[in-house]
């Protein structure tokens, strides 16, 4: 296990970091950590190394010449695979047996195989892991945690997720890797599959999924809008849409509807709370949400969340306890989209445990 972690002055430990790609969400890792008191970006790797230099150079760490090169220091202790989404499993295996905690990008990776090597390679090498899902940190689900952990909503009865963004073809343009099926898959993979996360956190397992797929507006090889009902083992239901695809864009939206409440959440911000013999206009009324920055904009990402997410893992390192966001939780996301997936290629409605699809592809 990575037990370098970097004694301060006040006797405080700090975990040293390492962080192996330097796009964009490399660069909100960078922010992130320096966030965090119990955290140090020790080293910054990519394939590129212009841009493993310049992130180093903004954060005052070093660059490492290879991801190899990054693991074999000992000051870094925790890995932040920010590679795209596909290479995922690959890296994250590389840094656990190099006994790295790991910090991994969502999805965990494109394929449940991918997935289930990467949580096995953890737990042999005894590493800890999340995934980021850094909206659960936000103050609307913090709200809704504690409103369903009190059963304020009643029995659950419907609920339903929504990204409706817009992405140029510049976007999809932008890198090699976007909109393929092997390294990004689609709409519902890359973007949607945030509030997809939010929803099973709420509702609970999946069961089945229902979808349809389409590509309407860019030159991908993957969908840029997806559209499905859920069953949940609770016997509620549940639809997802997902697309990059829907000018001008709008808030992510996630709606949990119970038999004696409902809450609504747009972009992390809870704005609608109605619970049976509460006033509707009393508290709980949040006001009107913020701008959707991220509904249009690819790189306008706010790093608190996961300054939060990462702050949890480490203090779950430091006490031994699991992490908020497990692998876990993760495979059960990307299990519910991968099922998307097959129901879109099949036509038919796809059972959860997800069986290997004959027809390959995410
Ligand atoms: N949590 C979020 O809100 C959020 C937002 C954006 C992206 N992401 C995720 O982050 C990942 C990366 O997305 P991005 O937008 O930063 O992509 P990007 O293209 O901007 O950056 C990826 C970087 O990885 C480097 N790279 C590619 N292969 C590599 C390898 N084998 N070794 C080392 N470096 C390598 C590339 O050179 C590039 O600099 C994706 O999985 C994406 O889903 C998450």
């Amino acid at each position: 296990m990575g037990e370098s972690n970097e004694a301060t002055g006040g006797g405080a430990r700090r975990h040293g970091f390492g962080i192996v790609g330097a796009g964009v969400i490399g660069a909100t890792h960078a922010e992130a950590i320096a966030m965090i008191p119990s955290a140090r970006l020790a080293a910054v790797a990519d394939l590129n190394p212009g841009r493993a230099r310049e992130l180093a150079g903004k954060h005052g760490c070093e660059h490492a010449d290879s991801l190899d090169a990054l693991l074999a220091r000992p000051d870094v202790d925790v890995v932040s695979v920010c590679v795209p989404s596909g290479l995922h499993a690959e890296a994250g295996i590389r840094a656990a047996k190099a006994g790295k905690h790991l910090v991994i990008e969502k999805p965990i990776d494109v394929t449940l195989q991918a997935a289930d090597r990467l949580i096995a390679a953890a737990r042999a090498a005894g590493v800890a892991m999340t995934v980021i899902s850094q909206h659960r940190f936000d103050p609307g689900p913090a709200e809704l945690r504690r409103l369903l952990d009190a059963g304020a909503l009643g029995s659950l009865v419907l609920g339903e997720a929504s990204t409706k963004w817009y992405r140029t073809q510049g976007y999809y343009d932008s890198a090699a890797w976007r909109g393929t099926p092997d390294l990004d898959g689609g709409s519902l993979m890359n973007q949607g599959i945030h509030y997809v996360d939010l929803l099973l956190w709420a509702l609970g397992p999946a069961t089945e999924v229902t979808a349809v797929c389409v590509t309407r507006a860019h030159q991908i090889e993957v969908e840029d809008t997806a559209l499905a009902i859920v069953r949940f083992s609770s016997g509620a239901v549940g639809s997802i849409a997902s697309s990059t695809a829907v000018f001008p864009g709008s808030p992510q939206r996630l709606e949990v509807h119970g038999t004696t409440g409902t809450v609504v959440i747009e972009d992390g911000r809870l704005v609608l709370r109605a619970l049976s013999g509460e006033d509707p206009g009393g508290p709980g009324r949040a006001p009107d949400p913020p701008a959707p920055a991220a509904a249009a904009n690819a790189a306008a990402i706010d790093p608190a969340g996961h300054a939060a997410q990462i702050g949890d893992l480490l203090a779950a390192i430091d006490v031994g306890r699991p992490p908020a966001v497990t692998a876990e939780d993760a495979r059960a996301t990307l299990e519910v989209v991968c099922a998307v997936y097959q129901s879109q290629r099949s036509g038919r409605t796809i059972t959860i445990p997800v069986r290997p699809d004959p027809q390959a592809g995410p």
